[in-house]
Formats: C-alpha cells, sequence, structure tokens
C-alpha cells in the first residue's frame, strides 16, 4: 500500500474523511498488506482512492456512488468523456439556469445515470446531496448557473482520472450492499475500516443510523477474524460520545481535533473530534 497526500474524489458526500488520511494511513500501517482492504461504508471513496491497496472490497447502500465507480472501474466513464457531458450540460445550465438543474434531477430520478449524479452532487445546494423517502434526489439548485466553469470543469475530470488511474491494474471490487453482507467477507488477511454515518445526525434515504445499528456493528467489528478501524465522533462543543469510550474500552483510541463551519463568521466555528478506534 502506497501513500499519497490526501486528494479530493469526484463526488462530495456527507462525513467525507479527507482530512482524517493521515491518521487512518499511520493507524493501518501493522497491516500486513497481503489481503483486502475492505469498506462497507465507501461514501466518497476519498480514503479508499487516498490509501490506494492492491486488494479492496468497497460497498455501499447507496447504489449511485457504487454505480458510478464500477462505471469508472470498467472504462464507462472516462475524464473525456466526463469533460464531453459536463461541457454539453454547462451550456445548458449556463442557458436555463435551475429550469436546466431540475430536469437533470428529474432525469437522474427515473433513468440513474452516473454522470447526472455527478452532475448533481458538483451543482446542489450546499454541495449537500439529500435523498427523500423514496430514494430520490431531492437537494435543491445551488442557484448558480455558472456553476461549472472551464477550471471547474477541469478539476471534476482530473478527479475522474485519477481515480481511474488509481484503481488500474488493481483487484477492487465495488458491491452495493449492507455492511453485514461485506463484513462477512472478512478474512484474517484482511483490514477493514468501517465509517458508519452517525447516530442522531444527518438522516436521509441513505444515512438511517440509530444507536442499535452502531451496537451492532461495534459488536460485529470486536469478533472480526481480521485488525479493523473505526471512525466514530468523539466530542464536541456540547457532548462527549461516553458510549464509545465504553464500548472500547481498552481498545486504542487515537483521536483528531477539526473545525466546521456553521455560518460564515469566526465565532460560528465549533470544533469536533473524530475518533479512530484501531481493534
Ligand atoms: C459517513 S459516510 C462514509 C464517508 C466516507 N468514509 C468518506 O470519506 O466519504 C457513511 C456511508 O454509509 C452508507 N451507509 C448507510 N447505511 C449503510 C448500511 N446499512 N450499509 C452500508 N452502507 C451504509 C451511506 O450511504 C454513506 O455513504
Amino acid at each position: 500500500m502506497r501513500k499519497y497526500s490526501a486528494k479530493a474524489p469526484p463526488i462530495k458526500t456527507q462525513g467525507i474523511k479527507t482530512k482524517l488520511v493521515p491518521l487512518i494511513w499511520e493507524s493501518a500501517s501493522s497491516w500486513s498488506g497481503r489481503g483486502r482492504w475492505i469498506e462497507p461504508f465507501l461514501g466518497s471513496g476519498a480514503v479508499l482512492f487516498n490509501l490506494s491497496p492492491q486488494r479492496a472490497l468497497a460497498g455501499d447502500t447507496n447504489e449511485h456512488v457504487i454505480r458510478l465507480y464500477s462505471d469508472i472501474q470498467r472504462g464507462r466513464i472516462t475524464a473525456e468523456k466526463t469533460r464531453v457531458y459536463l461541457d454539453k450540460e454547462a451550456e445548458f445550465l449556463r442557458r436555463d439556469g435551475a429550469e436546466h438543474y431540475y430536469r437533470v434531477r428529474a432525469r437522474f430520478n427515473e433513468q440513474h445515470e452516473p454522470l447526472d449524479f455527478l452532475f448533481l452532487n458538483r451543482s446542489c445546494f450546499n454541495g449537500l446531496m439529500r435523498f427523500n423517502g423514496k430514494g430520490g434526489f431531492n437537494t435543491p439548485f445551488c442557484r448558480k448557473p455558472e456553476r461549472f466553469r472551464q477550471s471547474y470543469i477541469t478539476r471534476i475530470c482530473n478527479q475522474v482520472g485519477w481515480t481511474a488511474q488509481t484503481m488500474a491494474g488493481k483487484d477492487w471490487e465495488f458491491v452495493c450492499a449492507d455492511w453485514r453482507t461485506v463484513l462477512k467477507c472478512a478474512s484474517s488477511a484482511d483490514i477493514v475500516y468501517a465509517d458508519p454515518p452517525y447516530a442522531g445526525r444527518f438522516t436521509d434515504y441513505f444515512n438511517k443510523w440509530t444507536d442499535t445499528d452502531s451496537t451492532d456493528l461495534e459488536l460485529f467489528l470486536k469478533g472480526l477474524p481480521c485488525p479493523f478501524l473505526y471512525s466514530m465522533w468523539a466530542e464536541n462543543k456540547y457532548r462527549r460520545n461516553d458510549n464509545l469510550y465504553e464500548s472500547f474500552d481498552g481498545y486504542d483510541i487515537r483521536t483528531h481535533e477539526h473545525f466546521y463551519h456553521l455560518g460564515s463568521t469566526e465565532s460560528l466555528r465549533n470544533k469536533m473530534t473524530e475518533a479512530l478506534v484501531v481493534g
């Protein structure tokens, strides 16, 4: 496994762990690298693509994320095809503004085309993709008809190209599945990195997560035949995650502090401590 300085993948998801890549990398350093990197909550893929192991099994219940990366892996989507697509859609967006965004959203909710997913992911309001109760993408437009300027298109195409290059010649499998199905495949030479949604936080069709889900996952992780790394929130301005510290009493729990912004001013910066349990 090779270390890269953390790069951004083509899609953005809630809870993206780009900032945690160095800590995750260091914490996995005792792994032999002979088995598979198993990541049952792939999200944006920021961790997998930056760590770039030779063999990997990546899962997520969000079929759109899995379809996009499977299509890039099979060469169905390339940086060049992404540019042709975005150049065309950018033109329509510039001309018709919101009307075009909602046209693509309706098309995506019927046809589930990965490039439409990428378009919506990169032009939705606040970059926060949300899915309604039926699994339909329902984030409104960012209200910027000029969103896809040439430099932005180039950045996205480079990100697609980077993911394609990173996967080339590697033994990676993408599956749309619940974490239990993925973790049942783990064997002793593998390593698991689990980054579930945080209970009580952001919820939508693909991010329903309760305290019971956390307890089930934590039990499963402790029973794995291989090492694991588990991301969870440790502390914020208001409280500490005592459940986590009780549940993993005696384990090596590493932390990383960062700030997130609730608004435009300095006073609205909030500190968040993320935990990484090394098991
Ligand atoms: C916190 S995000 C992962 C973020 C990722 N580590 C990154 O850096 O982008 C959690 C992911 O878990 C997925 N998910 C939610 N419930 C799931 C389940 N039951 N099984 C598998 N994946 C699930 C969501 O679709 C979401 O992509």
